[in-house]
């Protein structure tokens, strides 16, 4: 993970997990053509004029992000989680999330609601400050605007 350089209002830690570094050639019709590259560009610099810095990172593996989640706790201000897969399985990312007291936004690139069944259900959902579905790689720009607007509310 290498931090943008220090900004005034903190670091936001924009998290992408398994399969997402496939992005750009996966499944096109469903997640498009932009590459993970593109989005961590998009968030950078969606958090860049906020007057945040941006820490991005990506992980295929479930323990990996739960370890950037425990370290966002004192190097972070806020988090945006596009946790893949892990959103419809893992109890252990959502108590991550919950242990260490950020605001998280969970983005999803598709409109899960319009997928499979056992996509509807996210367990980090209720643990995140806002969840946004179906607004391509936007959503992550979204998700920066909304930690934009709840940390300006903290940091008053
Ligand atoms: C996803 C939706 C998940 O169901 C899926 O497993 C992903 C990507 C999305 O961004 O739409 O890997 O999180």
């Amino acid at each position: 993970m290498t931090p943008t350089p220090a900004a005034s209002r903190g670091t936001l830690l924009i998290i992408n997990g398994p399969n997402l570094n496939l992005l750009g050639t996966r499944e096109p019709e469903i997640y498009g053509r932009a590459t993970l590259s593109d989005v961590e560009h998009l968030a950078t610099v969606a958090a860049e004029a906020a007057g945040f810095g941006a820490m991005c990172l990506q992980s295929n593996h479930e323990g990996a992000l739960v370890d950037a989640i425990h370290a966002a706790r004192g190097s972070a201000v806020g988090i945006v989680i596009n946790a893949g897969a892990y959103t419809h399985t893992s109890v252990a990312l959502r108590d991550a999330i919950a242990a260490v007291e950020l605001p998280a936004v969970e983005v999803h690139i598709s409109n899960v609601h319009q997928r499979e069944e056992f996509r509807h259900h996210s367990y980090l959902s209720p643990v995140c400050t806002a969840v946004i579905v179906g607004a391509g790689v936007h959503g992550y720009e979204l998700a920066v605007s909304v930690l934009d607007k709840v940390l300006a509310l903290a940091q008053a």
